[in-house]
């Protein structure tokens, strides 16, 4: 697997001191790229707990995936966000919610306008997808930074809008959040390099994975 797997007992305090760590110290974009569910939210709403308007004031907010739905809608990524976040989200210094309607090449634009990505947060779906990267779907092979995706199996619903992997290899840091039984069999197959798990093609300059007893399972392999 790429990246190194950290076998961590509370995943939303170690995502936290990580996403810290690192802006505390990079002289990298400080651009973060946040992600969507349970896991995502748990992550979110320690860091909302550790963390203080001026923390915020010197990040720019970015999505790694969005659903193609209003931003005010209980299924958006930007709704889960202002959710777990609340008043802190509106301290950063910029928020750039992905809104399918305006297209790849604008998010694109954004995303170069801010200097690239700081941290990117992931999840690990059951089917081994991670943002909207969904198995066997059209933007695996996206050369773009931004891509239209959907699930052509429809485990996941709603049309996407999310980073592929040559965005996400351009990041300072991936941290990749997994929690529970649920996620056993999609990490095994990652850690094992099963490349139909397209979480398990997530390359970067700093890859860490955080996963938990429960989805780790077995003993660390060897
Ligand atoms: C999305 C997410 C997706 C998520 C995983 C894990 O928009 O759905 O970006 O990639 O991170 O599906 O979600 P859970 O933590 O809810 O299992």
């Amino acid at each position: 697997m790429n990246g190194d797997l950290v076998l961590v007992s509370d995943v939303a305090a170690a995502f936290t001191s990580a996403v810290l760590d690192h802006f505390a110290t990079s002289k990298g974009p400080g651009v973060l790229a946040l992600s969507g569910g349970t896991t995502a939210q748990r992550c979110y709403e320690r860091l909302a707990s550790c963390t203080d308007s001026g923390f915020w004031s010197e990040l720019d907010v970015v999505w790694g995936d969005e659903r193609c739905v209003p931003l005010d809608d209980a299924d958006s990524n930007f709704a889960l966000a202002v959710s777990a976040f609340g008043n802190l989200l509106e301290s950063a210094r910029s928020i750039h919610p992905m809104r399918c309607g305006d297209g790849v090449a604008t998010y694109s634009a954004t995303l170069k306008s801010l200097g690239g990505i700081g941290v990117v947060h992931l999840g690990l779906g059951p089917d081994g997808h991670t943002a909207s990267l969904f198995p066997g779907s059209d933007a695996l092979n996206a050369i773009g930074d931004v891509a239209f995706n959907s699930d052509p199996l429809g485990h996941n619903k709603h049309p996407r809008m999310t980073l592929t992997y040559p965005a996400i290899a351009k990041a300072d840091l991936v941290i990749i959040t997994v929690e529970g039984t649920s996620k056993r069999a999609a990490l095994r197959r990652v850690i094992d390099g099963d490349v139909t798990a397209p979480a398990a093609r997530v390359s970067g300059t700093r890859v860490i994975w955080l996963v938990d007893r429960l989805a780790l399972g077995s003993p660390l392999p060897r």
